[in-house]
């Protein structure tokens, strides 16, 4: 049931894989959804969408974006690690740039997609809460620290309110990591609904990962949220380890939260590694 009636929605990152899957959910919860992304050509638009090309790393712009919007939804980034100088502009300013421009608007939440690259270092035999201290793995966990900081921060001193979604792995489950890491893109919708519709958020942290057994996270602590995911990939998980063989225990990679991005040298990418499908939706 929806509780809260949206004006104006405003998405970043829509021309991405995983923004391209919100915004048909997010069209149904407010009446006006403005998707945005850097990209030239965004494609047709649904009844009630509109677009508009801007740069993450312009305060400027991001101001003008935001007007009169009631909650931003926040999945614009550089999706992998990368050196430092290419994190900087869209992840850090970026971040930046979207909660000033809240604040500034009167915006009155970030719906943000978070990693669990800001807790990548962690063992999995080690079964994170939300409130695990932060333990990057690259300058791209780094960078949701800073903006999980970020949300923290502009709810304590300017009332914005946050829900940084520590999401897993959004993407097909093919590797031994994603039977646990896996986030299907009905339970990413319901995550992103429930972080908008829930009444009262202040500042949130929650783990994106679907109703997997082998779940490696600890969400009790925004239980708050309803968030109640629905699939599971233990379907996969005979096929998928016995494809894979045997798993080194003394590889980072498969006994980090952050998998292969445990292991890449900074500045390198992590996603080269693990051969991630491109199934955008198509309008
Ligand atoms: N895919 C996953 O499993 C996963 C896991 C954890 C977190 N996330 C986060 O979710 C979000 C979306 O991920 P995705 O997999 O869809 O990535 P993606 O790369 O497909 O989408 C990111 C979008 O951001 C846009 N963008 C990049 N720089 C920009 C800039 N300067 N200004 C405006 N837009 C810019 C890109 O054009 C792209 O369309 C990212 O923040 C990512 O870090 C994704």
């Amino acid at each position: 049931m929806k509780v809260t009636e949206m004006k104006k929605i405003v998405l970043t990152g829509a021309a991405g894989r995983l923004g391209s899957h919100l915004r048909v959910p997010l069209l149904k919860l407010a009446d006006q959804l403005v998707s945005s992304d850097i990209v030239d050509n965004f494609g047709k638009l649904y009844p009630a969408e509109t677009y508009v090309q801007a740069d993450l790393a312009s305060l400027e712009q991001m101001e003008t974006l935001l007007k009169d919007a009631d909650m931003v939804v926040h999945f614009g980034a550089f999706g992998d690690e990368g050196p430092f100088e290419t994190i900087l502009g869209p992840n850090i300013v970026g971040a930046y740039n979207i909660w000033e421009a809240a604040r500034r608007n009167g915006v009155r939440r970030v719906v943000y997609a978070s990693s669990i690259h800001a807790v990548g270092m962690h063992k999995k035999t080690n079964f994170i809460g939300t409130d695990a201290p932060h333990r990057p793995d690259t300058f791209y966990g780094l960078a949701k620290c800073f903006a999980e900081d970020l949300a923290s921060l502009y709810w304590d001193k300017c009332g914005v309110e946050s829900v940084c979604m520590r999401i897993l792995s959004a993407a097909q489950v093919g590797n031994p990591r994603a039977v646990g890491s896996w986030l299907s893109y009905d339970d990413l919708a319901h995550l992103v609904e429930r972080a908008i519709d829930t009444p009262v958020t202040g500042f949130t942290v929650i783990y994106g990962v679907s109703n997997n057994d082998r779940a490696p996270v600890d969400n009790s602590k925004a239980q708050f949220l309803g968030y109640r995911p629905r699939d599971n990939a233990e379907s996969h998980a005979k096929s998928i380890f016995a494809e894979a063989g045997p798993q080194d225990a003394q590889d980072p990679g498969n006994m980090c939260h952050g998998g292969p991005f445990a292991t890449v040298p900074l500045g390198n990418s992590g996603l080269a590694q693990l051969n991630v499908v491109d199934d955008s939706k198509t309008h």
